[in-house]
């Protein structure tokens, strides 16, 4: 009787106590909306959705999900924000940045939400506090662009697509184009500001070496221009992940010359057919023929009727000029590989993003079809003998689901100096590889990542020693911060950042020294904790020194 009583007490002590907890989360929330509706200007009203414990707004959830493109992270375990600013203004942005910094509440700022880690939508619960609370700055809304045809240039804001930069472009002329990445539901946002990169890489470099400005929205609420900000500031946000800097409202970019025709091409062949006499071959050829030519290696393993397990090798790409000449240049460079004319499409650069069969309307969907994927990369500095490609098709078709991507660097790439811009990754580079895995159902994903990690601990002997990585296809297993420490941050830092990981942190350290911009791998401050208290007291400080409001 008398334990059944205190078993009573007991849980109606922790009733109280979660109730009192949840209280405590939602009184967080409060200042934060109070100083919401205080910076927003009347002309522009503010929206925001909640899921606070004590008020859903009903469309949270579909708002949530509309930008998640990995659905590993659709899931329930997934730590959810608790309220999603959706800007329509540049006021918005401000408020977002303000209320968030003075309130010490984290942001995450999500353009597409193609980040491989989910990293603009969700906090990484594997690692982190499970009781942190954060808001989503959603920026779908802001995506005007406007182009410049005397300047060459187009202002695009970051919630735009590629796929909506391109239309803009090709629909206002026949003869430009921007060197960005080839899925068009991608957001300017992340692939820009994180040194993104497609089919013309080895002709005009990656996306971030064609900006020419930038508007971005500072930790105190300032909006500034590549004049108000500085060529360092500048220099970071073009590959160096803007997250860990400020929200990125737009970039200006520098469009390139394309020829009206285009040329598409693929040829399969599977293992018998000389893959592995192929692939050697196209080490010597790929990287160092006309920067007209990306030619890329996709390879998966393929069940066929009559030879079982093989692998499948497509030889795939763009070249910047007609068929006629491109199967002229590959009998001469590459003739093994036998590409006809009866292999190639001609068409607009513009209809090269999209494929043959489609308008080019379709540019502009914001259609996505999710699955569950984790994806690695790698550089490779020296070829790899045939031996090497044996054993690592014997990997690919032991482990069956992994499929590995090889992307040709060379051409403009080799001319760029590494500290040119944050992304160091140029001339002792031969080709980057991407290892991706996709899986149907919540209960493959430990089988599948265990995958993804043998092949990755498989090709240590083939590629660069110091497992250099691409920041855009962002591994949280590469290290991410708990504490906010520059030792943490130095982990994955020095991986996709190379020495220019040392700049980045310099340039951190001076504007945003509180550490508002973070999330699980942004730069660190220099060897300080990432508290808030530093923005706290400077803003303070100026406030009482000049008796009015430091921000807005
Ligand atoms: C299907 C698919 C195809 C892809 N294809 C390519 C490709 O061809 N080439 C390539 O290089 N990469 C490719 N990627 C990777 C892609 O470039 C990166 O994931 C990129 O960061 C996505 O940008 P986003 O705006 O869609 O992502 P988000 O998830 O919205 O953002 C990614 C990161 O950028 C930050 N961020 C977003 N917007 C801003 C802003 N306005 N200001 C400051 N920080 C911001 C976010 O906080 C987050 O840290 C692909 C990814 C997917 C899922
Ligand atoms: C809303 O918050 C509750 C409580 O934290 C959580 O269980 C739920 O999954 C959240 N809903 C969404 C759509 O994020
Ligand atoms: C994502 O999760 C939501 C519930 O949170 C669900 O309604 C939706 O169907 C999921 N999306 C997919 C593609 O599974
Ligand atoms: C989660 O984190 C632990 C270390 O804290 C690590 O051992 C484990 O592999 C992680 N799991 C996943 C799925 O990343
Ligand atoms: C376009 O660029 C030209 C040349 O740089 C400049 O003179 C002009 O003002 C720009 N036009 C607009 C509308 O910004
Ligand atoms: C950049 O901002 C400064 C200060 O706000 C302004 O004077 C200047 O005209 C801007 N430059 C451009 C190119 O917009
Ligand atoms: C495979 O390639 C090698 C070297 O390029 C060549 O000698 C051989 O004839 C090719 N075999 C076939 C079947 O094409
Ligand atoms: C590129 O090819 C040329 C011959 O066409 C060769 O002389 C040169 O060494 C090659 N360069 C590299 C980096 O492989
Ligand atoms: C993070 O900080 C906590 C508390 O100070 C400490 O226990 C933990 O070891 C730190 N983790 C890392 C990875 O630095
Ligand atoms: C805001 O921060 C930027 C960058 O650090 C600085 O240039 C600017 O002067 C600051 N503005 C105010 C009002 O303090």
């Amino acid at each position: 009787m008398r334990s059944s009583i205190s078993l009573l007490c007991l849980l109606l002590l922790s009733l109280l106590l979660l109730s009192l907890l949840r209280e405590s989360s939602d009184s967080t929330w409060k200042p934060f909306e109070d100083c919401l509706l205080k910076h927003q200007d009347p002309k522009f009203p503010l929206i925001y959705f909640r899921n606070l414990t004590s008020h859903r707004d009903p469309p949270f959830s579909s708002v949530l999900n509309a930008y998640v493109r990995n659905l590993r992270f659709n899931s329930s375990t997934a730590l959810k924000p608790s309220i999603i600013i959706t800007a329509r203004h540049e006021s918005h942005v401000k408020a977002a940045v303000i209320c968030g910094a003075t309130n010490k509440i984290q942001m995450k700022i999500r353009s597409g939400g193609h980040d491989y880690e989910g990293s603009s939508y969700r906090v990484d619960n594997n690692y982190t506090n499970p009781n942190v609370q954060f808001f989503i700055l959603d920026m779908f809304n802001l995506r005007d662009i406007e182009i410049n045809l005397t300047a060459k240039t187009a202002r695009v804001q970051t919630g735009a697509t590629l796929g909506e930069l391109y239309y803009k472009i090709a629909t206002t002329s026949q003869t430009l184009g921007f060197p960005a990445g080839t899925c068009p539901s991608v957001g300017v946002g992340g692939h820009i500001g994180g040194g993104g990169f497609g089919n013309m890489i080895r002709k005009y470099g990656l996306s971030s070496d064609n900006v020419v400005d930038a508007g971005i929205i500072v930790a105190n609420g300032t909006l500034l221009n590549r004049t108000s900000m500085g060529e360092d500031l500048f220099w970071a946000i073009r590959g160096g992940g803007a997250a860990s800097f400020g929200v990125v409202l737009s970039y200006t970019v520098k469009l390139v010359p394309v020829p009206e025709i285009v040329t598409t091409f693929k040829v399969v062949k599977t293992l018998e057919e000389n893959v592995t006499n192929l692939a050697f071959k196209w080490q010597d050829v790929a990287p160092n023929i006309t920067e007209d030519l990306f030619l890329k290696l996709n390879l998966d393993v393929e069940n066929t009727e009559r030879e079982g397990k093989t692998i499948r090798a497509s030889f795939e790409g763009l070249f910047l000029g007609t068929c006629h000449r491109l199967v002229k240049i590959l009998s001469d460079r590459f003739p093994e590989l036998g590409l006809k004319e009866s292999n190639c499409n001609e068409m607009s650069w513009a209809q090269s993003l999209v494929g043959i069969d489609k308008p080019i309307e379709a540019l502009l969907s914001r259609s996505f079809s999710a699955s569950y994927f984790k994806g690695k990369s790698d550089y490779v500095e020296k070829p790899i003998s045939k031996v090497g490609f044996d054993g690592i098709w014997n990997k690919m078709i032991k482990l069956k689901d992994v499929k590995l991507y090889f992307y040709p660097y060379g051409g403009k790439m080799f001319t760029i100096p590494a500290s040119e811009t944050p992304f160091p990754h140029r001339d002792k580079i031969l080709w980057k590889i991407q290892y991706g895995i996709n899986w149907k159902k919540p209960d493959e994903e430990k089988a599948s990542l265990d995958k993804s990690m043998e092949i990755y601990d498989y090709m240590a002997q083939f590629v660069s020693e110091d497992r250099r990585s691409f920041f855009p296809y962002r591994d949280h297993t590469l290290g991410i911060n708990i504490n906010y420490t520059y030792e943490e941050g130095r982990k994955y830092g020095l991986k996709y950042f190379g020495d220019n990981f040392y700049r980045l942190v310099e340039i951190k350290s001076k504007v945003d020294a509180a550490n508002f911009f973070k999330n699980e791998q942004s730069i660190p401050v220099k060897n300080r904790h990432g508290d808030f208290d530093e923005l706290i007291s400077l803003v303070t400080e100026k406030k009482g020194k000049r008796g009015r409001k430091l921000i807005v």
